[in-house]
């Protein structure tokens, strides 16, 4: 890849920004273009068709946009869209799938929680993931679609936001579960919200620093050069932080 060239991320929302968060972090001076597909979300109840759709003029605007790659940072839209992305573009996608792999390492229970939307849980690519990593450890599985309304209502803290939370976690507590993956970018935004209601013992996984070193590995020979600038747009307006 050439140099100085930006990095396209997208998701339906803000979720997408714990990824982008996590790219920051590991590569500074990247710049991002991130697309906010909100006039479109929650993607998780949309049919595959609908989400395959929008991935795929996402991902031409990003490229459009001279993005030297592109970030699905939606479980739900790589659970549905990848295979077709990669089909469809030249260029490299890096996308993102459910911690069943690291969670199933890390249980000492051997029961691992998995959050996340019915988009994801229900998809062949998921069930794939459970047969090649989980089949060692009880999966319990819990789809908590109204957490992407709740953070994209930017609702993160507060009694309510707590309840709505302890209302997913505490059956995944009271039936054993050790270890929490994040399967949607959304829910590391509730993070302090899950750790509070679960306890220290308790292990919270986000894929979003794994999808940030895949894609350091795909940015080879300085591309990763830049003015650490980012650029938002969003499916509803259009924003530039510079
Ligand atoms: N943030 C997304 C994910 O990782 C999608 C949430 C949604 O739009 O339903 O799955």
């Amino acid at each position: 890849m050439s140099t100085h060239l930006p990095v396209g991320v997208f998701d339906s929302g803000v979720g997408g920004l714990s990824v982008a968060r996590a790219i920051r972090a590991r590569l500074p001076d990247l710049d991002l273009i991130y697309v906010a597909d909100s006039a479109h979300a929650p993607y998780g109840a949309k049919s595959a068709a609908a989400v395959r759709e929008r991935s795929r003029a996402i991902t031409r605007f990003l490229f459009d946009q001279g993005a030297a790659a592109v970030v699905v940072a939606c479980n739900t839209a790589t659970a549905m869209a990848v295979e077709d992305l990669r089909e469809s573009f030249a260029q490299p996608i890096v996308a993102m799938e459910p911690a069943v792999k690291p969670a199933a390492a890390a249980t000492r229970t051997g029961r691992i929680g998995v959050l996340a939307t019915a988009g994801t849980l229900e998809s062949v690519r998921y069930r794939r993931l459970l047969q090649d990593h989980g089949s060692q450890v009880k999966v319990i599985e819990r789809v908590c679609h109204h957490w992407v309304d709740q953070v994209e209502r930017g609702e993160l803290s507060g009694a309510t936001a707590r309840a709505a939370v302890a209302a997913e976690i505490e059956p995944l507590l009271e039936a054993g579960a050790d270890t929490l993956v994040l399967g949607c970018t959304h829910f590391p935004w509730l993070a302090p919200l899950i750790a509070d209601v679960a306890g220290p013992e308790v292990a919270l996984i986000d894929p979003a620093p794994a999808v940030a070193e895949q894609l350091a590995r795909r940015l080879i020979n300085g591309s990763t050069a830049g003015h650490g600038a980012l650029t938002l747009y969003s499916s509803r307006v259009a924003a530039d932080e510079g």
